[in-house]
């Protein structure tokens, strides 16, 4: 089936090569049927390639396939997002794949984890969490910013940092006098 994103040439699956290789991506870590899924589809809508990340190859085939249907090019990178170390392996494979990562969505979720209330909480259960939920996201981090122009991408405008504060807006002309609000009388002790 041919995809429908009226971007695509027809004939062929997936846009011209160069325009391929400038289109944006996406990588969702975590990727399942739902904030994972709906995640993929809305910004694959806007344009973006997508890179599927989680563990079960079966289920991320699932999606690539689904996302294909709606004309969004997508591909699935099997991994266990609790082993840190990982990561940039991982993202070198995606890099690998698509040129460039530009967007990352992370929330790898499963049934083996349990909402636990505050209460109940220990350092063991705590413990158990730290390589996927802050290990592992400091390593995407780092691993999909590197060779990045991070000076350039996410630094402060320069009037911002000649003047350590935000330009002046324009000059605004003149509106109508401003209403003063009314002076309400003075309390007096009873
Ligand atoms: N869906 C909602 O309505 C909702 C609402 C509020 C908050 N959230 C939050 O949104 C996030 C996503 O939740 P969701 O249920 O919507 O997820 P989802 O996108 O349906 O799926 C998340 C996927 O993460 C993968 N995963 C779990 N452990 C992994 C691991 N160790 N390594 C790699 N992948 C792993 C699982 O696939 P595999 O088992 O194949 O690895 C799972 O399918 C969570 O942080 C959740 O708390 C969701």
């Amino acid at each position: 089936m041919l995809p429908s994103n009226p971007k695509l040439t027809s004939g062929s699956r997936w846009p011209e090569r160069g325009v391929h290789r400038m289109s944006k991506v996406i990588a969702v870590f975590g990727a399942g049927t739902g904030l994972g899924a709906s995640v993929a589809h809305r910004f694959g809508r806007e344009g973006f390639r997508v890179a599927l990340v989680a563990r079960r190859k079966k289920y991320l085939d699932a999606l690539v396939e689904q996302l294909a249907v709606g004309g969004v090019e997508a591909a699935a990178f099997t991994a266990d997002l609790s082993r840190p170390s990982e990561v940039p392996a991982l993202v070198a494979r995606i890099r690998d794949r698509f040129g460039r990562v530009d967007v990352v969505e992370y929330g790898p979720f499963s049934t083996e984890q349990s909402l636990i209330p505050a209460a109940e909480m220990d350092a063991a259960a705590l413990e158990k969490g730290i390589p996927m939920f802050l290990l592992t996201p400091v390593e995407v981090v780092r691993a999909v910013s590197a060779g990045v122009d991070t000076a350039r991408r996410w630094s402060l405008p320069p009037d911002h940092r000649r003047h350590g504060r935000p330009p002046r807006a324009p000059a605004q002309r003149p509106g109508p006098p401003r209403r003063r609000r009314p002076q309400l009388p003075a309390l007096s002790p009873r």
